[in-house]
């Protein structure tokens, strides 16, 4: 099956909308009673959301994101008589492969975490509003869609022998779920490199989708699992907090090796600029006297390194 190889964005607006309907809302990590989390840390709520999205209207490649308009009006913009009162749109990486997982070509899937903010005792302060609405759907129910959007975060698109690192904290897993689905099982081009997956969380029943990354592993010897959960593992350099960037420091001999073999660095997730960490650790693996800045140009102009972070 031929790739369509470019891009297509915002093929739909706030003005003319996709709507798809929603064929799965599966919650992901432990209710509130069963977490490791302590209750004054809140609730760590995070879903996987299929929709039924037919690939010849919606065209996504995995690395784009898709926007989501919540229902009703923002009380903000009410208050202060905007002619729009609508809420604004809130982007999503797509999270499932390009041609959907089986490649149907029918589906879009997300993965969501409610964004709240919540006191000392664990109850909530403030409630994101896209967030919780997008969590609480219903099979059936219908979801307003713009998008696609981005046009950078994107896979290889011809033949590749390189290795290829996946950095994520927290939904920042969401592209990598799709990714490593499309590089390793739908092979819409010859891949022989390898894929290191590392992905944060704050403790390890957060880290979503595990048995599938461990059944990638067993099925597929050129892809790595790494985990970095902050709040149960320290690390052996200072013995501090886990981090992405300390299973970068500990893996930095072999990321040497790979950077001449032009390996690729996605990087995603939050909270915004914690790609900062993980690419100070891969400057020291290779030793470089650039900048931080002229480092990220660099890489990211030669389609090396890739960073959405929010
Ligand atoms: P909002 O209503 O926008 O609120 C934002 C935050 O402010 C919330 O924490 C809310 O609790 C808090 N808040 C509300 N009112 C107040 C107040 N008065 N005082 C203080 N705090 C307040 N998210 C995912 O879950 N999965 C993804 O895959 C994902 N991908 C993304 C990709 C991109 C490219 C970007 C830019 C973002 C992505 N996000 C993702 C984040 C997502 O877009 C939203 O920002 C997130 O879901 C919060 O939106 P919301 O409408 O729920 O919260
Ligand atoms: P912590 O919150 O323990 O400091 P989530 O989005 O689900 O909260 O997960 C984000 C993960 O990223 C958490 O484990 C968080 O650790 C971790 N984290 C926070 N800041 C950074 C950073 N600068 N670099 C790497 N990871 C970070």
């Amino acid at each position: 099956m031929s790739l369509q190889l470019e891009p297509q964005i915002n093929l739909f607006k706030k003005a003319n909308p996709f709507i798809a309907t929603v064929l799965k809302n599966e919650r992901l990590t432990p209710t509130a009673d069963k977490a490791k989390r302590p209750k004054k840390e809140g609730e760590a709520d995070v879903h996987r959301i299929v929709l039924s999205v037919p690939h010849e209207q919606y065209p996504y490649l995995i690395g784009q994101s898709a926007g989501v308009i919540p229902p009703g009006d923002d009380p903000k913009k009410v208050e202060k008589g905007s002619p729009d009162t609508g809420y604004t749109v809130r982007l999503y990486s797509i999270s499932s492969p390009t041609y959907s997982f089986g490649m149907t070509k029918n589906t879009l899937e997300f993965i969501i975490k409610r964004d709240n903010v919540y006191d000392e005792e664990g109850n909530i302060l403030y409630k994101g509003v896209c967030s919780n609405y997008l969590c609480d759907l219903k099979t059936g129910d219908k979801v307003t869609l713009t998008g696609p959007s981005g046009k950078k975060f994107l896979l290889p698109k011809a033949e590749f022998d390189g290795d290829i690192y996946f950095l994520a904290t927290g939904t920042g897993i969401a592209p990598f779920f799709g990714m490593s689905e499309e590089l390793l099982k739908h092979k819409h081009f010859p891949f022989s490199g390898t894929i290191t997956l590392i992905y944060g969380a704050p403790y390890s029943d957060e880290i979503v989708l595990r048995d599938y990354f461990l059944s990638l592993e067993k099925e597929f010897p050129q892809f790595k699992f790494i985990e970095a959960v902050s709040r149960e593992q320290k690390n052996s350099f200072d013995g501090g907090k886990m981090y992405i960037s300390h299973r970068v420091k500990e893996i930095a001999q072999e990321i040497k090796t790979s950077l001449q073999k032009q390996s690729k660095f996605y990087i995603c997730g939050g909270p915004k600029g914690m790609e900062r960490a993980v690419i100070e650790e891969i400057m020291k693996a290779i030793n470089t006297d650039l900048t931080y800045e002229d480092f990220k140009k660099k890489y990211e102009s030669s389609d090396q390194l890739f960073v959405e972070t929010y």
